[in-house]
């Protein structure tokens, strides 16, 4: 997998300069140092972004949407504080990334996004020598380009990583901060910005696919649920913009399918499905058919438990 095919498949924010022309508002607020700015405290006219600040295309400018379900933004800040590499654990469709954009956006940092896959190797994550027309030139990889300028680079859902990719970032995330780029003969110290998180559904891991303890350690750990049934409600209404007694009915109806995890359901159903579900009621899908395309279908090939769930459907729609 070459870098280029890489940083567009796992950066999912366009650069920022074509959605917001001056630093963010985090910045603006005095939260973080705007780093484009100049020692006259204007930015140069028509100055490229990514000339004075390598990261600019992984700025949050926008505040994303999210709802503390607890003392997790709170938690997080400190660890931040304290440069403690973080963990965050749960189902999937629960909210994870959506925090750590959040986090990112109110800390003033960028965020660089790794979806991490079974082929990724070490050098997909630090980088590598690339050829070009004047011979070979080094790029940095996502991991060394957040250790270097200084951002949070979140490895989503690690455990799909091999193990011998993932101790890359041992030396990263213990009291050394460093990251050696072997092939390079370059050892970075990493910017006093930097942070790692990673994301994992603690469902989903086998004894093969687990992280090594000698990992887990060295995080803080957060753990992710589905929010309580009001606050999930007003988080559907918000993102599907249906009103929220619909959405009730929806988290109701997932609230009885997550009761059938283990008894017949892997998983239960998540936040991301009734946001689904909402998004076509809210076009004017009918709900019985919503829920079946959007909340039933995806989860179960099982046609007992499609029926069961089906039948949970009518009884709120
Ligand atoms: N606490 C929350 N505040 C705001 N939106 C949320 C929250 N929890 C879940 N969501 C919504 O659910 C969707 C799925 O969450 P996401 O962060 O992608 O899940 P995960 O990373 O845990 O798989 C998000 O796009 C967002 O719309
Ligand atoms: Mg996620």
């Amino acid at each position: 997998m070459s870098p280029e095919h890489f940083y567009r498949s796992y950066s999912p924010r366009q650069p920022a300069s074509a959605r917001y022309p001056g630093p963010g508002p985090a910045a603006q607020q005095g939260a973080a140092p705007a780093p484009m700015t100049t020692s006259t405290g204007a930015t140069p006219p028509g100055a490229s972004d990514a000339a004075n600040d390598p990261l600019a295309a992984y700025r949050i400018n926008e505040a994303p949407y999210y709802r503390a379900v607890a003392d997790e933004v709170e938690l997080y800040e400190a660890a931040y504080l304290a440069r403690m590499p973080m963990m965050l654990k749960g189902p999937t469709g629960c909210g994870k990334t959506r925090f750590v954009e959040y986090m990112a956006w109110k800390l003033g940092k960028p965020l660089i996004t790794v979806a991490c896959n079974e082929d990724m190797t070490a050098s997909d994550l630090v980088g590598r020598f690339l050829l070009d027309a004047n011979g070979t030139r080094w790029q940095d990889g996502p991991l060394a380009l957040a250790a270097r300028h200084g951002g949070i680079c979140y490895l989503d859902e690690i455990v799909e990583a091999r193990q011998d990719t993932t101790v890359v970032i041992h030396p990263l995330t213990d009291a050394r901060r460093i990251l050696p780029l072997d092939k390079k003969g370059e050892v970075i110290h990493a910017h006093p910005d930097f942070q790692v998180v990673i994301s994992y559904n603690p469902g989903y891991q086998s004894l093969m696919k687990d992280l090594k303890q000698s990992t887990k350690q060295r995080f803080g750990g957060l753990d992710f649920a589905y929010p309580a049934h009001e606050v999930e409600a007003e988080i559907v209404a918000h993102e599907s913009g249906i009103g929220r007694d619909v959405a009730k009915k929806l988290v109701q109806i997932a609230e009885r399918a997550r009761n059938l995890k283990g008894h017949g359901l892997d998983e239960g159903i998540s936040t991301r499905m009734l946001i689904y579900a909402g998004s076509l009621i809210e076009r004017g899908v009918n709900p019985l058919a919503a829920c079946r395309v959007a909340l039933v279908r995806p989860i179960t090939d099982d046609p007992d438990m499609r029926n069961a769930l089906d039948s949970a459907v009518t009884t709120y729609f």
